[in-house]
């Protein structure tokens, strides 16, 4: 079977990105190796410190970030980093030609309850190679990336990645390498499988309430077929179903803080899992347009997200065309 090393090894992509990859598949794994022992491993729990999100962070929220952060920084090809649990961008070295944003630890809700978690990452291009990076350097909208992916902390820790050619999925075995599964997933054209958080729901707007009510009518109502729900509250894990059997996933805007346009973030949440899923023949949304189309202005800043099985993105749009909202 072929490993990641030897599946990168035949595509043409630049054999820095490649090296930049191998690091982040390294560190997975020994995040992976943290979360396998569980309460032995000492990461359960919470540290006294909130994030820039003013959330309360895990310990495996910064474990995990500070391993990602020190093996990115010690990659050649990283001109600099980006994290959900860091204030600001880190400048890495001179000569990368690499940017990397990245969740350290995603559905950080999940862990001390032992469901799945996962990291996310996104690979944007250098503007200005041999200079200390910026802030302004990371503000590129979504569709320049050059890779995206995660790892899904699961039963089976699983990498999923694109380069722009497609999704392909592999799984870490118990000889440490990660083994390709899966090549050019497609996602499903058609669902009847939701996720959203329905606790939210006043607070949505009107066509996003519209839609949602639409659809638990089942076979009665408007759309004409019966849903089924999940909500597992780590993205992670709920694009991992979605790649795998199709869906649809809302964290909408809502109008719980009105400076912060739904939960989610833009730069290592929204455009790198828009990527895959897009690049796997599904459809993501703001419920307006593209997140990737977004030009970001701050690199926690968050978007609304819809993605998943194309039919079911594109009915929302509608909702939201139809009502003008
Ligand atoms: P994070 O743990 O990185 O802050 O992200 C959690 C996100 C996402 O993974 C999940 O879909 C959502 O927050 C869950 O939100 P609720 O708490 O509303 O369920
Ligand atoms: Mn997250
Ligand atoms: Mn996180």
């Amino acid at each position: 079977m072929l490993n990641l090393h030897d599946a990168l090894k035949h595509t043409d992509i630049d054999p820095s990105l490649k090296e930049v990859l191998d690091t982040i598949a390294a560190t997975c794994k020994s995040i992976g190796g943290k979360l396998k022992g569980g309460a032995l491993s000492s990461v359960y729990g919470s540290e006294s410190s909130e994030n820039i999100q003013g959330e309360v962070q895990k310990k495996l929220d910064v474990v995990a970030n500070a391993l990602l952060k020190h093996a990115l920084l010690n990659n050649r090809h990283v001109a600099g980093v980006a994290s959900e649990e860091e204030e600001d961008v880190i400048g890495g070295s001179d000569e990368g030609r690499y940017l990397v944003t990245f969740d350290p630890l995603d559905g950080s809700s999940n862990i001390d309850i032992n469901v799945s978690v996962g990291t996310i990452f996104s690979i944007l291009p250098t503007k200005t190679p041999g200079s200390q990076v910026t802030m302004q350097d990371f503000l590129q909208p979504g569709h320049q990336q050059v890779a995206a992916g995660y790892v899904l902390y699961g039963p089976a820790i699983t990498l999923v990645l694109t380069t722009g050619n497609g999704v392909d999925m592999y799984a870490l075995d118990y000889d440490g390498d990660y083994y390709q599964t899966h090549k050019q997933i497609q996602v499903p054209k058609a669902t009847q499988e939701f996720a959203i958080n329905m606790s939210n729901q006043r607070f949505w707007e009107a066509p996003m309430q519209d839609y949602i009510a639409d659809v638990l009518q089942g076979e009665e109502g408007p759309i004409g077929k019966r849903f089924n729900m999940r909500w597992i509250a780590s993205m992670v894990a709920e694009i991992h179903r979605i790649l795998t059997r199709g869906g649809i996933f809302m964290y909408p805007w809502d109008s719980r803080e009105a400076d912060k346009p739904g939960k989610l973030r833009l730069m290592y949440e929204g455009n790198p899992m828009s990527f895959l899923v897009e690049q796997a023949g599904g459809a993501c949304s703001t419920s307006q347009g593209s997140i990737m189309d977004i030009q970001p202005e701050q690199i926690h800043q968050r978007v609304p997200v819809i993605m998943g099985s194309k039919e079911e993105v594109e009915r929302i749009e509608v909702y939201h065309q139809q009502s003008g909202d």
